[in-house]
């Protein structure tokens, strides 16, 4: 929102969405029309197959557009069948999700996992984006940015209808910020996720200790992305 001068992240998860003429269609429309604010951070994280294509897009559209991962493999690169290591995909991303709640229920990842693959992140020059749950998710060490993610405001919004879903609150989100960076110093960038749209982003932002937002289904839709962007 204009008058912000604190860095605002604004991170798209696209989730197992969007083919790769899907995601180029996104960033026509998208790139051409967010504000260029050095202070604005804006980063999707696209499936695996789409990040090659859309990096060559946006490098064209020269878009102030970074792109990340939703996750990445807890080894170096060799036998390790289906994993994509950090080291192969560090050409294409600035930043990786890790342990997003998703992946701890549908996969079993662990702590432990997400440990291993925010070393990996951390060896290969991309920034880990940690997803807790709680207060009480574990953070590893030298952490510098998570997601606070309440599982039960996860995807309750539609794409098309902003407003409808079921956010935290911006003061209860802030809440639990402001008490992880009493814990862990407040050096720790904190944004807040679960279903941002553009009627709420505005008041997650504007909270003392939120640093921005982490944006599933509104991301999908490119006007409404660009609502959002446009807000900062
Ligand atoms: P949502 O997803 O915005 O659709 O709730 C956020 C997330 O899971 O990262």
């Amino acid at each position: 929102m204009a008058g912000l001068d604190k860095d605002i992240w604004i991170i798209a998860n696209w989730k197992s969405n969007k083919t790769i003429s899907e995601a180029l269609d996104w960033v026509s429309i998208v790139g051409p029309q967010i504000p260029k604010k050095d202070n604005l951070k804006i980063v999707v994280c696209p499936a695996f197959s789409v990040l090659s294509e859309l990096k060559k897009a946006i490098t064209v559209g020269a878009y102030p557009i970074m792109l990340g991962s939703q996750d990445l493999s807890p080894f170096e690169q060799g036998a390790y069948t289906g994993e994509e290591s950090a080291s192969l995909i560090k050409q294409f991303v600035d930043l990786a999700i890790l342990g997003h709640s998703e992946r701890r229920k549908n996969f079993a990842e662990t702590d432990d996992m997400v440990e291993k693959k925010f070393k990996q992140a951390l060896e290969n020059n991309i920034t880990p984006l940690v997803c807790i749950q709680s207060e009480e998710t574990p953070i590893p060490q030298n952490c510098n940015m998570v997601a606070y993610e309440p599982i039960w405001a996860i995807s309750t919004g539609l794409v098309n209808t902003p407003g409808v879903g079921k956010a935290d609150t911006p003061e209860d989100a802030n809440k639990v910020a402001k008490a992880i960076r009493q814990k862990y110093g407040n050096n720790l960038e904190v944004i807040y996720g679960g279903s941002v749209n553009s009627q709420n982003v505005k008041g997650f932002i504007t909270q003392g200790d939120i640093g921005g937002v982490l944006v599933g289904n509104a991301s999908l839709n490119p006007e409404e992305f660009v609502r959002i962007c446009n807000l900062m």
